[in-house]
């Protein structure tokens, strides 16, 4: 559908990909919006497509800076839909000032993310990525793919929210101990077997460590030089939350001395330039994701975590029903802001508080 007619609600989506016009296309037959595909991903230098829209969509590695939102606000942008659940990635106290609600999508399947924590997790720990590839080379010996019993270890969950949670639950079977950390402790935690501990016990004990917060100005770079320096001699590290609570340097140095024993990575700090795109044809710039890559007890992927014919229908009609609310005059049910829940103006504001940033 073309953004022609001016009656029509018009929202951009940038940073589309073939599968995301396939969802999103599908999920709006009830709702009639008018869309737009962008390739281009929404930043400072892409902002002013947003001219002529009432909405635009937006996604993990796009950069909603306060110039972004400024120029949005400019462009006559009143809503910004977020097709993920993480929103680092945007200016809440500008989007706030501005009068922009922000909506998200906090639920679409956390056995996606916690599924493929798991299968990272027993990848790297019986090395099937280094089988795969030695038997199709017509290589069978099986020395150096050696693993150990999960059953009795260890595991470390860091956030116990919706997908720490679930990966929790997936855990059950395995008879591991649990280990959380979460400045909100799950009222679940006695069914799932979760003890809840400083954050310096967990990482001193754990055996596999697995993020599952969110990133935030606090919690950046959690993972670093003095906190990997607590791990467990071979530990292994799980990230499939943001890339920027791990430290790349750290890593590496833990990964090169063995303090790590190995890391699954579907998010990476820098991970804007590369992930989503294919990069075949160009040497990597990124020296630290190339060290990385050198690893054999390294898996790194981009950021498909998510990526589930399930989660993509339920992330596709979320998004669009917010923006549908939003263009019929509902409050959105998941707007961002704990004051305003997208009403305007922000009664936060007046209050002396702000939108969470
Ligand atoms: P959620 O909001 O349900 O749970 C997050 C939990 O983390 C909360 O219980 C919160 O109290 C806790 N938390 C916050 N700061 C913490 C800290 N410093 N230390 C320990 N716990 C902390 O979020 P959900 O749905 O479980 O998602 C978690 C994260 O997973 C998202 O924020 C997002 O970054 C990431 N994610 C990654 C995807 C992928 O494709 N790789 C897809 C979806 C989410």
């Amino acid at each position: 559908m073309s953004h022609s007619s001016p009656s029509v609600f018009k929202l951009a989506i940038f940073d589309a990909k073939p599968y995301d016009r396939q969802f999103l296309e599908a999920a709006n037959a009830p709702h009639g919006l008018s869309l737009t595909f962008f390739e281009e991903k929404l930043k400072a230098s892409t902002a002013s497509l947003s001219q002529g829209f009432d909405a635009v969509c937006a996604f993990v590695n796009d950069d909603l800076d306060a110039d972004v939102m400024a120029t949005l606000h400019a462009n006559g942008v009143r809503l910004v839909a977020m097709r993920c659940a993480g929103y680092n990635n945007v200016n809440m106290k500008a989007a706030c000032d501005l009068g922009i609600t922000v909506v998200r999508v906090p639920e679409y399947s956390p056995y996606a993310v916690a599924e493929y924590a798991l299968g990272l997790l027993l990848t790297l720990n019986r090395k099937i990525h280094r089988a795969y590839n030695r038997v199709r080379e017509g290589n069978f010996a099986i020395s150096g793919l050696m693993g150990f019993d999960l059953r009795g270890k260890t595991m470390g969950i860091i956030g116990t929210g919706r997908i720490g949670r679930t990966f929790a639950e997936l855990l059950q079977g395995f008879g591991m101990r649990l280990l959380a950390h979460d400045p909100f402790p799950s009222p679940d935690a006695a069914r799932l077997g979760l003890a809840y501990v400083p954050l310096e016990t967990l990482l001193r004990e754990s055996d596999v460590i697995s993020l599952h917060c969110p990133l935030t100005p606090e919690n950046t770079h959690l993972l670093r030089h003095d906190t990997i320096a607590l791990l467990k001699d071979g530990a292994i590290l799980i990230n499939t939350s943001r890339g920027k609570l791990i430290d790349t340097a750290a890593l590496i140095d833990g990964l090169k001395s063995g303090k790590v024993g190995a890391a699954g990575l579907d998010v990476y700090e820098e991970e804007t330039d590369y992930f989503f795109e294919d990069r075949s044809d160009n040497p990597i710039q990124d020296d630290a994701l190339a060290r990385l890559m050198t690893f054999p007890n390294v898996i790194i992927s981009s950021h498909q975590a998510f990526f589930t014919r399930e989660a993509e229908t339920n992330i596709a009609q979320t998004t669009l029903a917010s923006v549908a609310d939003f263009r019929d005059g509902k409050t959105p049910q998941l707007a961002i802001c704990e004051h305003c829940a997208g009403a305007r103006p922000c009664p936060g504001k007046t209050a002396g508080q702000r939108c969470r940033s």
